[in-house]
């Protein structure tokens, strides 16, 4: 069995990740002292949840980065058959623990490492989201690595995975790795309305993208 290391770079990040406060407010979860999710992107992330599990009879869902479990809440409509979650901030895995993680009355796990460290069954999920925060200038070399290491060998053939993708194009390094490994993939556009803006919203645009990569040898 091959040993899962992280790198220096990335034992720095978790680390101090790991150090920070996190506290869930009326408009989100901050991590220290920045908001990193918004109950007002449920919208988006009903979208996500509906699009990577629609047609999948009780699907497994895996998700990367739990955080405020806006995610795993809107997975409540789509009759999953399992939920699987990695969430490397105790903190935030003991808030969504109580809030949203026990509600479910399907198998649930949740890994309490960052995703290099993860061992996860091949070929066992039918649907993977992917919203992590990595290292500054690592956003594009990590989901490489992910989609690599963890989405091809885990999905089962003709399974889906998306990503949080703020913005309206999605840049060539991960259209190149979009291309690559999958057999075909898709991006819905999704605006977040004005008025439904928090005060402290802090992501660079209110534009997103809903990418669905399917998996080919189905
Ligand atoms: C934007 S939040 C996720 C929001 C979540 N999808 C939701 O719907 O509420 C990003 C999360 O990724 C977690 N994270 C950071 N590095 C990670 C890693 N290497 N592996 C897994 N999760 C990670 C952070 O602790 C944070 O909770």
């Amino acid at each position: 069995m091959t040993t899962k290391t992280l790198s220096e770079v990335h034992q720095r990040h978790i680390a101090a990740l790991r150090n920070q406060s996190a506290v869930i407010d009326a408009e989100g979860l901050r991590i220290g002292s920045q908001y990193v999710m918004f109950f007002a992107e449920a919208d988006l992330m009903r979208e996500h949840a509906a699009r990577l599990t629609e047609g999948f009879a009780r699907p497994n869902v895996l998700e990367v980065g739990l955080g405020l479990g806006v995610f795993a809440t809107q997975l409540s409509g789509c009759d999953v058959g399992s939920y699987t979650a990695i969430e490397p901030h105790p903190g935030v895995a003991l808030m969504a623990r109580a809030r949203v993680i026990e509600t479910f009355d399907v198998p649930v796990r949740v890994y309490a490492d960052p995703w290099q460290l993860v061992t996860l069954p091949a070929g066992a999920f039918d649907a993977i989201m992917y919203d992590t925060w990595p290292p500054d200038g690592h956003a594009d070399p990590d989901f490489a690595e992910f989609v690599a290491r963890v989405a091809m060998p885990c999905l089962r053939p003709g399974g889906r995975f998306s990503f949080f993708h703020s913005g309206t194009s999605i840049g060539p390094a991960r259209r190149k790795v979009l291309d690559r490994h999958f057999a075909e993939w898709t991006a819905h556009p999704h605006t977040m309305p004005a008025e439904q803006t928090p005060p402290h919203w802090t992501k660079p645009s209110r534009d997103f993208l809903i990418p669905i990569a399917t998996k080919g040898g189905a």
